[in-house]
């Protein structure tokens, strides 16, 4: 073989081009196979390279929104006020790539989205389709579970029928299977989401807040497999409840789109909410514990601990509690959880009787007008939105604004740590 500095220059080229096609194959290979390793290796995908990365899927919410004003209707896509970026200064003029850039994808930032359902509910299935086409969201859809389907065998240690009723045991199988498979299938990380699951139409906003609150409490370092960060087993992206159990939290004051107390449909939000330089404040949480499952998200290393302490372990508590009780630390195992409050995604119970709202329970026969516990909601807002809106209107009229720009994003906030939390927030009354 003719020593490559000898080679005529055809060769050389030849050589040069196929190395090069070579290289490239090996990188497109590798950017596809991280499906199968749940190790968080650590991709640079820099700028020239970019177009290559997941294309944005909702074409009214660009990914690098950056609204730090309320009345803002116009956080261009071209923006060039970038709180997250990452200049590189060995290369002038190649920006590093946002950390939260994939919160802009299909599946909000996480490896999959499940969503638990029963497939005669199909009614239900309609209304989170058309909301996750809105969303540009892609769902994978898992099957409920009925307790008939159960052999008692097979409950939880410490599971008491006659506390708990069949439904519930279904509940947190249906759960269960779906951290079974992030577990099974190697997921970084997923997210999980019920049929009544509803979200605030500016959800990518507050989810770029979220993990930028996030990553601040994590201390992450700038590159991070995660948009959320490396470090944490469970994400409370929704719920019915929501409290901080540690004194050291991420805050925006005066955030407009913060649902006031009045119309809080959660079973308890943390009392720090409601002192008055709080008030109207949206939050993230370390140490977060919430409640209800219409949506969390669980990493690769949380799902396998839920598995180990709770299913392998003893339960006599509705999945939703379990969760509560592994967060608060009563499992007496490390299981970091953050949260955002108020909650970024709830519940929808759309117009009609509310004997059809819930299948753990049987609600109150009487018609009801569509109801979300999220201020701007998708689900009301379905008609519009499918229609071509690019602006959500509030439940409320305490609302301002009663319009929001489906690519608002919250002003970015600070740290604080405060001597003490209020004694309510302190109290596990409520997650024994
Ligand atoms: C979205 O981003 C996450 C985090 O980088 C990634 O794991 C996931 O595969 C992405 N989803 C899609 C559909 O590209
Ligand atoms: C929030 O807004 C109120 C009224 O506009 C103002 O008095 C207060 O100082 C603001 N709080 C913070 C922490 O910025
Ligand atoms: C739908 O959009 C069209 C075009 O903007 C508008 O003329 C029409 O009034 C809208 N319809 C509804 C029901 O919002």
């Amino acid at each position: 073989m003719v020593p490559l500095a000898d080679a005529p220059r055809r060769v050389k080229v030849f050589v040069a081009v196929t190395a090069s096609i070579l290289i490239l194959l090996v990188v497109l290979l590798w950017q596809d196979s991280d499906d199968a390793t749940p190790v968080w290796v650590t991709k640079n995908k820099p700028g020239p390279s970019s177009p290559s990365a997941p294309a944005d899927h909702h074409a009214s919410v660009p990914s690098t929104s950056s609204t730090p004003s309320k009345d803002s209707k116009t956080s261009a896509a071209g923006s060039s006020k970038d709180t997250h970026s990452n200049p590189n200064p060995a290369s002038p003029g190649v920006k590093a790539k946002d950390p939260l850039h994939d919160i802009g994808n299909s599946t909000l930032g996480f490896e999959r989205i499940f969503a638990i359902g029963f497939s005669n509910r199909m009614d239900k299935r309609d209304a989170v389709t058309v909301g996750a086409s809105i969303a540009g969201l892609d769902l994978e859809w898992m099957e409920g579970v009925r307790a008939a389907d159960i052999p008692e065998k097979g409950y939880p240690e410490g599971w008491d029928t006659n506390i708990r009723n069949e439904n519930e045991i279904g509940c947190w199988r249906a759960h269960m299977n779906a951290i079974q498979r992030i577990v099974q299938e190697k997921r970084s990380s997923a997210m999980i989401v019920e049929d009544d699951v509803d979200w605030e139409a500016h959800f990518r906003g507050l989810s770029r807040h979220f993990a930028t609150g996030a990553r601040a409490l994590q201390g992450s370092a700038e590159e991070t497999r995660s948009p959320y960060g490396d470090d944490w087993d469970l994400l409370w992206t929704g719920g019915c409840a929501m409290r901080t159990i540690k004194p050291t939290f991420y805050v925006t004051y005066n955030e407009t789109t913060v649902r006031p107390v009045e119309h809080r449909k959660d079973i308890w939000w943390p009392k720090i909410s409601e002192e008055p330089e709080y008030e109207g404040a949206r939050f993230v949480f370390d140490g977060a514990v919430g409640d209800c499952t219409p949506s969390y998200a669980l990493s690769y290393q949380g799902a396998r601990k839920i598995l180990t302490y709770i299913s392998m372990g003893t339960t006599t508590n509705t999945i939703d509690i379990a969760l509560a009780r592994l967060c608060a630390g009563k499992l007496d195992v490390p299981f970091r959880c953050l949260g955002a409050y108020p909650t970024i995604f709830s519940s929808f119970w759309r117009a009609g009787s509310g004997m059809r709202d819930s299948e753990l329970r049987d609600g109150d026969p009487a018609w009801h007008p569509a109801t979300s516990a999220v201020a701007y909601s998708t689900m009301i807002n379905a008609g519009r939105l499918i229609n071509g809106s690019t602006t959500a209107l509030a439940q409320w009229p305490e609302m301002n604004p009663q319009e929001i720009p489906l690519d608002y994003e919250p002003p970015s906030g600070e740290i604080v740590t405060v001597d003490e939390l209020p004694e309510e927030d302190r109290t596990e009354d409520d997650f024994p």
